[in-house]
């Protein structure tokens, strides 16, 4: 079993997600070892504790600077011995040295289609706000390997999701969660835990097939 640790910033539905997902037998070869949050508020720990997995908090804003944040980080995913980190709405850019530590073993969601709306600053509703100004008709969202320049790793899987003309950020944020983000990510952590995903300088290839997942 792959020892996994999520980290979550906010309310958590993808947490919810990859929690139901393993309930239902989805995720294969997967240990949620541990939830992590860096935000001592976020409704994400209620759900980690309803699941009965165990909560640690790194309260980001008890620390001076990005290095310190992830360096207490990187020292309670090497206690945990964690093998698989998912940032799940997780809100914080990690240092070099936690990032590198966990090269092609931390995957992260993100609310559109990369290489389109994404980079710093591009976060949650804000995303969904941008991809209306701009007036695309087709958004999604994107499971990758993080590198250190923000979401621009590996493409693990991505989903696309149609926009309506009278979507608001919320409504389309909503849809891209139910239609993209809640599917993908628990398959993408699937199919590392059984390790099917081999990479190839930028490039994922997913061994075997993916026609028969459930
Ligand atoms: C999700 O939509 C996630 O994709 C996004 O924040 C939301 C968190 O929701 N992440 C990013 O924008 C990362 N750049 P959740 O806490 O309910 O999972």
């Amino acid at each position: 079993m792959v020892k996994t640790a999520i980290l979550v910033s906010g309310g958590g539905t993808n947490l919810q997600s990859i929690i139901d997902a393993n309930l239902f037998g989805e995720i294969k070869n997967c240990e949620l070892t541990a939830v992590i949050s860096s935000n001592p508020e976020a409704y994400a720990i209620e759900r980690a504790q309803y699941a009965g997995i165990p909560v640690y908090i790194v309260d980001r804003s008890i620390f001076p600077n990005r290095q310190s944040f992830s360096k207490a980080l990187l020292d309670k995913l090497i206690d945990l011995e964690i093998e698989l980190v998912v940032c799940a709405g997780f809100k914080s850019i990690l240092s070099h040295l936690l990032v590198k530590a966990f090269e092609n073993r931390m995957i992260n969601i993100h609310p559109s289609l990369i290489p389109a709306f994404c980079g710093p600053g591009f976060n949650g509703l804000r995303v969904h706000e941008a991809v209306l100004d701009y007036g695309v008709k087709v958004t999604g969202a994107t499971a990758h390997f993080v590198t250190e320049v923000v979401d621009d790793g590996p493409i693990i899987l991505q989903k696309a999701v149609e926009i309506y003309e009278d979507d608001t950020p919320q409504t389309l944020q909503r849809r891209v969660m139910e239609e993209a983000e809640w599917k993908i990510l628990p398959e993408a952590i699937s199919l590392f835990c059984q390790r099917r995903l081999v990479i190839e300088e930028r490039i994922v290839r997913i061994m075997g097939s993916l026609d028969n997942e459930s």
